[in-house]
């Protein structure tokens, strides 16, 4: 059988950091109510020069090194993004470009936390049914340039970094071995970015009221994000007739200590099963999970056969896991 197996990783954090102590001259808080909340110590902003493909492509470059794979090589680049550098075209296209990947088709994913999984299972798809060899999946934000710096409320929750894999055709029994992807766009309003698409265009009272930064209601969203992501992780074991001891790392997307830890909690993991990094990064949307693969995977955490669950939450909403033997 013909898998899709991850080959190589990579990823990339801009220089800047940006302590709970530094917010704390910005905004009414304080690093012990930030810290005892969401678990984030610090996170990492984009120099004003670099864009998200910036980010994407040092990851991806990583990754590549790491697979031995040229960038003629790939023949798809999928990057899962909600703060592309333009409403269009991709931000896939400009990594191509940047790449000098001339044979890879590329295009965006759209499902904000969410967005690397579903990038993910569109790359696997295409392997699985012969139409790719060798693919890179990218997760990349720069969420910093969509905050309310005025809203205590989301700012302090949110990072830029970008995160990468490459993925092969490969025989044999290692590889991605199943993803799942659910959706329900009742209730988007409770995180999304109202404006500048084509329902609300710019205009200068939109821009005074923040249309354009992220809006969320944060009670809510940690209950449907807790809920969800235990949800699709027992799905994505019992689909693979596997069980909560089988997983030797459960890598979920990093939004808040809280809610990893109550997701971990209703799975059924014990804590020495669950990749936290979010205390350094904060929640960098799309590219936590390739991120949080990246830190275990160079820092020797993850071994040839091991099964890894990866599981993430994010606006739309959107919901995913996939699990993987190394
Ligand atoms: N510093 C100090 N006080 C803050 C604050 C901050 N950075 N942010 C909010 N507060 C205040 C609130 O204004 C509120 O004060 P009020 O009662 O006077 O209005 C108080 O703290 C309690 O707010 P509450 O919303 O009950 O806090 P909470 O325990 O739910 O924590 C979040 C707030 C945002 C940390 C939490 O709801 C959360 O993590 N939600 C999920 C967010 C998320 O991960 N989204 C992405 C998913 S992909």
């Amino acid at each position: 059988m013909i898998r899709a197996r991850i080959t190589g990783t990579g990823s990339y954090v801009p220089e800047k950091v940006l302590t709970n102590f530094d917010l704390e001259k910005i905004i009414d808080t304080s690093d012990e109510w930030i810290r005892t909340r969401t678990g984030i110590r610090e996170r990492h902003v984009a120099a004003d020069h670099e864009n998200t493909s910036d980010l994407a492509t040092n990851a991806a470059k990583r990754a590549l090194e790491m697979a031995g794979v040229n960038a003629d090589e790939i023949d798809q680049i999928i990057v899962g993004t909600i703060t592309g550098d333009y409403p269009w075209p991709a931000t896939a296209c400009v990594v191509q470009a940047n790449l000098g990947a001339v044979n890879a088709s590329a295009f965006d994913v759209s499902a904000a936390c969410s967005g690397f999984l579903f990038a993910l299972s569109c790359a696997v798809d295409r392997i699985e049914a012969g139409h790719s060899k060798k693919a890179l999946v990218i997760g990349a934000e720069i969420l910093t340039r969509i905050m309310n710096w005025e809203d205590r409320n989301t700012c302090m929750l949110f990072g830029d970094a970008a995160g990468a894999v490459v993925i092969e055709a490969r025989e044999g029994e290692n590889g991605i071995l199943s993803t799942h992807l659910y959706t329900d766009g009742t209730q988007l309003e409770l995180l999304y970015q109202p404006g500048f698409g084509t329902k609300l265009l710019p205009s200068a009272e939109l821009l005074e009221s923040k249309a354009h930064t992220l809006h969320m209601q944060g009670n809510e969203v940690f209950k449907v994000a807790v809920r969800s992501m235990a949800e699709v992780a027992k799905i994505a074991l019992k689909e693979n007739s596997m069980s909560v001891e089988d997983i030797d790392l459960f890598i979920p997307h990093q939004a808040n200590i809280r809610i990893l830890h109550a997701t971990a909690k209703r799975i059924g993991l014990k804590d020495d099963q669950v990749f936290i990094n979010v205390d350094r990064y904060g929640n960098t949307s799309g590219a936590t999970i390739p991120l949080a693969m990246d830190e275990a995977n160079r820092a020797g955490l993850i071994k040839e056969g091991d099964i890894l669950l990866l599981d993430a939450f994010g606006g739309g909403f959107t919901w995913a896991a996939a699990l993987l033997r190394w």
